[in-house]
């Protein structure tokens, strides 16, 4: 059929402005579309996934101790752990003796001893922890129990992983004392059980750095259940100033105050105090005192 031609050019012209409306809206369209997206939930999302997201990822890495000491603290050779092994190996070579169990830092082992015997006293006594028995755990030589815990409980019992320590708690340093050492257990306290409802007063001082966040959190669950109505449980550690951190020297894991909440918290343990030794010089990491129920 013809067309007019009048009808044909007005056709043209209205296909024209349809184009060219169509381009416009278009063009304006796709600015709007990119202006949108930039600023909409999706858009973000996508961005925080494909940038943020690894960001977090290394944080995690970097901040949470657990994912970065994981491998190191539980690498087998040879059916061996070697965060166990390596600290085994340490403490052979070191002598049964104060600066043995002291390191580099002898010389303070009194403040140590008067600033613990300090915050042992805000919970034992009538109506709190009995003075009947208590345990010192990773005792050493007994540095602790001769100087904080016999003064105040009846009767002791030590543990440790190194017998030469042992040995010489009984026979040398602890003196006629040692007659009131009920039990000297020569274990790893990742392996020990504590007999339950027994003591009035677990001690743990340096030593939870030597057991991986897992072993801590369960010896501090066994510990719980070796404790008298009214017991109490002292951790006494170094803890880092931020995040966490392992000394390959004698296998040991300095932790922040916070990280150790988080484990004795998962413990099911209560902390009921928390103060810092003072009068340690500058120089060294950090010691604090956590008392738990
Ligand atoms: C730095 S000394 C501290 C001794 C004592 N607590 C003191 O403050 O004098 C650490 C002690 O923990 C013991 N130890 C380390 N790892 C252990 C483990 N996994 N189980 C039992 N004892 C451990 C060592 O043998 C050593 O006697």
């Amino acid at each position: 059929m013809d067309v007019p031609i009048e009808e044909t050019d007005s056709a043209t012209l209205q296909n024209l402005e349809h184009k060219a409306a169509h381009q416009a809206f278009s063009e304006r369209w796709k600015k709007t579309d990119d202006s949108m997206c930039r600023h909409s939930m999706s858009f973000h999302l996508l961005h925080s996934l494909r940038t943020e997201f690894f960001a977090s990822y290394v944080y995690l890495l970097e901040k949470t101790p657990l994912v970065k000491l994981f491998p190191v603290t539980c690498e087998y050779i040879e059916g061996e752990k070697q965060f166990y092994y390596r600290a085994q190996q340490f403490y052979e070579d070191v002598s049964a003796s104060e600066e043995g169990m002291m390191g580099d830092f002898v010389e303070i082992s009194h403040v140590d001893l008067e600033g613990s015997r300090q915050f042992l006293k805000r919970f034992v006594g009538p109506g709190l922890a009995g003075t009947e028995r208590a345990l010192d755990c990773g005792c050493g030589i007994g540095r602790i129990s001769k100087g904080v815990l016999l003064p105040i409980f009846e009767k002791m019992e030590m543990v440790d992983m190194m017998e030469h320590f042992l040995l010489h708690a009984h026979e040398e340093y602890l003196g006629d004392d040692a007659d009131r050492i009920e039990t000297y257990y020569c274990y790893n306290l990742q392996e020990f059980m504590p007999q339950a409802k027994r003591y009035d007063c677990v001690w743990i001082q340096w030593v939870a750095c030597h057991l991986t966040d897992k072993d801590l959190m369960n010896f501090l669950m066994r510990c719980k259940k070796s404790l008298r109505p009214g017991g109490v449980i002292v951790l006494k550690d170094n803890m880092a100033r931020q995040g966490c951190k392992l000394d390959p020297v004698d296998s040991s894991i300095i932790r922040h105050l916070d990280i150790m909440r988080g484990i004795i918290f998962k413990a099911g343990l209560e902390i009921v105090a928390v103060e810092k030794q003072e009068g340690f010089p500058e120089i060294m990491v950090p010691v604090w005192m956590v008392a738990m129920k």
